[in-house]
């Protein structure tokens, strides 16, 4: 499975922080908030990764993150000329996507819970069809809303409802299989002028294809305002004192995970060595 994250947009919400800077590479606490959707798609053992972002921001993600190789993974990037909407990372996708499956991330999207990369697994699995999720909210208006029947079965799915059906919002994680490309390319643009993942999902609800994951004791928060940007900082912090681990780091999930050696992952810690981050990578060596 291929894995696209969705780094692109103006970032308005958040002015003046983002006019000069892609939202996705302020920190969360003391990593670039992409670190921690690249973690989740190495949690789904995915290492083929697409970023797509703005022409003025791509530089700054290839700076960052390099073709992938220190990582034992490979980085692909590509411009998004104008944010018409999410469904578009399809169709800019395309070539790299191949005739594989795709899992998409919104570079916004923090995901969190000791379940969790089991779950990943579960979906990366994905033989037809699109796996997507379900996660309790108090205010389901500002997103994609999926309805269920008394049995469970997904019954309407609608973006940002006025009159939402029902709490269950649809966050920024999708694995879909190879249709979803020529879905992407029928789908219209939407009254806000975007093409909506939520059509193309509603796409594979029509076929029959279509599984909802309710999301339990797991936290998802997208890093849209100031205060959600402070919270989850705060909530990395605190979770990484508890458990003396640290959640988005890429470096120990790829030595975890035997896509580098020891050696390689000294080197990363190095290059690093004066910040907190740095120590703690390597001190994962002398742990494991
Ligand atoms: O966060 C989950 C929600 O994300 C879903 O529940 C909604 O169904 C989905 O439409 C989306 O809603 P948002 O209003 O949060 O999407 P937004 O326009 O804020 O875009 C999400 C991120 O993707 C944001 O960081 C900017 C980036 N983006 C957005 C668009 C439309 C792009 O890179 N390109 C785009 O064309």
């Amino acid at each position: 499975m291929k894995g696209i994250i969705l780094a692109g947009g103006y970032g308005t919400r958040l002015y003046p922080i983002t006019k000069s800077i892609s939202k996705n590479i302020l920190p969360i606490y003391d990593k670039p908030t992409v670190y921690y959707t690249i973690a989740i798609l190495m949690l789904a053992d995915i290492r083929d990764i697409l970023i797509i972002s703005t022409t003025q921001d791509i530089s700054a993600y290839e700076r960052l993150l390099g073709d992938g190789n220190k990582l034992g993974l490979n980085f692909v990037y590509k411009i998004q000329e104008s944010p018409c909407g999410l469904a578009d990372a399809f169709i800019i996708g395309e070539d790299f996507i191949g005739n594989d499956n795709v899992a998409l991330i919104l570079g916004d999207n923090i995901i969190y819970g000791e379940t969790f990369p089991d779950i990943l697994h579960e979906a990366a699995n994905l033989n037809e069809g699109a796996i997507i999720f379900g996660y309790y909210v108090d205010n389901p208006k500002s997103y994609g809303v999926v309805e269920f029947d008394k049995n469970g079965k997904v019954i309407s799915l609608e973006e940002k409802p006025s009159a939402p059906k029902s709490n269950y919002a649809v966050p920024g994680i999708y694995f879909y299989d190879n249709k979803v490309i020529e879905i992407a390319k029928s789908v219209l643009p939407s009254a806000r002028g975007e093409i909506e993942i939520t059509d193309i999902n509603k796409a594979y609800l029509e076929l029959g294809q279509l599984q909802v994951k309710i999301l339990n004791d797991i936290l998802w928060i997208d890093t849209g305002t100031y205060d959600n940007l402070l919270d989850v900082s705060n909530f990395i912090r605190s979770i990484q004192r508890e458990k003396s681990l640290y959640i988005g780091a890429i470096e120990q999930i790829a030595y975890e995970k035997g896509y580098i050696n020891r050696e390689q992952l000294l080197a990363l810690a190095e290059s690093m060595s004066k910040s907190g981050y740095g120590a703690y990578l390597k001190s994962i060596v002398e742990r494991i």
